[in-house]
């Protein structure tokens, strides 16, 4: 029987590995999915945010009472917000007019002053959600700027957390990990710790089409600029973070919206679970994979399913909504 806890940051991580029944059968191999909804904001994001405000706190350099910053799709903001809540700090995130309404009012209900830049605006513009997360910083006394794209905290976060524990609960079984990347930081730092045990694990990245990372992880060029847009929150990026550590990577593979989105939709019908459209990005990326090498040995493939599906009610799983909200990249 779980013990009585003294606070919900105790909940954070050990996250449970199901078993996809249904890809099972039809891939017949073993599939299972890592259920990061589980984490009191129902994100993964909440493992990043408590390591790095942890390591901040020993560091003396986050003191009681400072303003944590950031720039997040809604994810990193309210996870954020939630511990900020819990240990006293004030948070100010910058997001995309294009995140998920719920989150946006999700993390107003959580305490977070919410700023919305316009999704179309470039990374170096003064009005994008990166620019006006810096411009924050500078200007609030006391700021901590969290800074989940280039943190290493973040990588090691992963390293230690995700990673050592899809090791532990796969009992070194698990041959393929496949997740969604938008900072990068997940399929690094989680990558990097499951190839230190064992370097034929297949770490594979799920990328949106005009994205900026698949042509960095194969040619080293950055393209300042996106080719295109993506409904799918958490899957792409337009700046190569310094947490994506293009090397650890083996593969990355661009995904369709539309079969990512009615991957969610099937997971939902064909196990009961309900997760956001990176998570079904994840198995459209799994999909290609197991298509593009089929005579390749998979014992046993992970799929990351980073956060919950009615955070996406409105957007997504909503035709009619989606095509008012599809947008930029996040
Ligand atoms: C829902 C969702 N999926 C996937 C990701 C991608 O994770 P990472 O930033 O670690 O690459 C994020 C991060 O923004 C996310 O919020």
């Amino acid at each position: 029987m779980n013990k009585p806890i003294n606070n919900l940051l105790k909940t954070i991580g050990n996250t449970p590995l199901v078993r996809l029944n249904t890809l099972c059968n039809v891939y017949n191999c073993e599939v299972y999915g890592k259920l990061e909804s589980f984490n009191p904001s129902m994100s993964m994001k909440d493992r990043i945010v408590n390591y790095i405000i942890e390591k901040a706190e020993n560091e003396g350099i986050l003191k009681p009472g400072m303003t944590i910053v950031d720039a997040t799709s809604g994810n990193t903001g309210l996870s954020i917000a939630l511990i900020a809540l819990i240990k006293g700090y004030k948070c100010i995130v910058t997001v995309k007019d294009s995140s998920a309404k719920a989150k946006i009012s999700q993390l107003q209900l959580y305490g977070a002053r919410v700023i919305k830049c316009p999704a179309k605006a470039k990374p170096e513009d003064p009005l994008s959600y990166y620019s006006m997360a810096k411009k924050i910083v500078d200007e609030t006394p006391d700021a901590f700027f969290l800074d989940q794209n280039h943190n290493d905290n973040h990588f090691k976060a992963h390293y230690h957390g995700m990673g050592k524990e899809l090791w532990e609960q796969t009992e070194g079984k698990i041959s393929h990990f496949f997740t969604s990347s938008s900072t990068g930081g997940t399929v690094s730092g989680t990558g990097a710790f499951l190839k230190s045990k064992n370097p034929n694990i297949k770490i594979i990245c799920a990328d949106a089409i005009g994205s900026v990372l698949k042509p960095f992880h194969e040619e080293g060029i950055y393209y300042g600029e996106l080719k295109k847009q993506t409904p799918l929150e958490g899957v792409g990026k337009d700046i190569i973070p310094s947490v994506f550590h293009a090397d650890v990577i083996d593969e990355c593979i661009e995904i369709d919206n539309e079969k990512s989105i009615q991957n969610a939709l099937d997971l939902l019908k064909d196990e009961g679970i309900f997760a956001g459209g990176s998570s079904g990005a994840a198995i459209d990326a799994f999909k290609q994979y197991r298509a593009n090498h089929p005579d390749e040995k998979i014992s046993m493939a992970v799929l990351n399913f980073p956060d919950y599906g009615i955070k996406y009610m409105g957007k997504l799983y909503n035709p009619k909504a989606e095509a008012e909200n599809a947008s930029d990249l996040v």
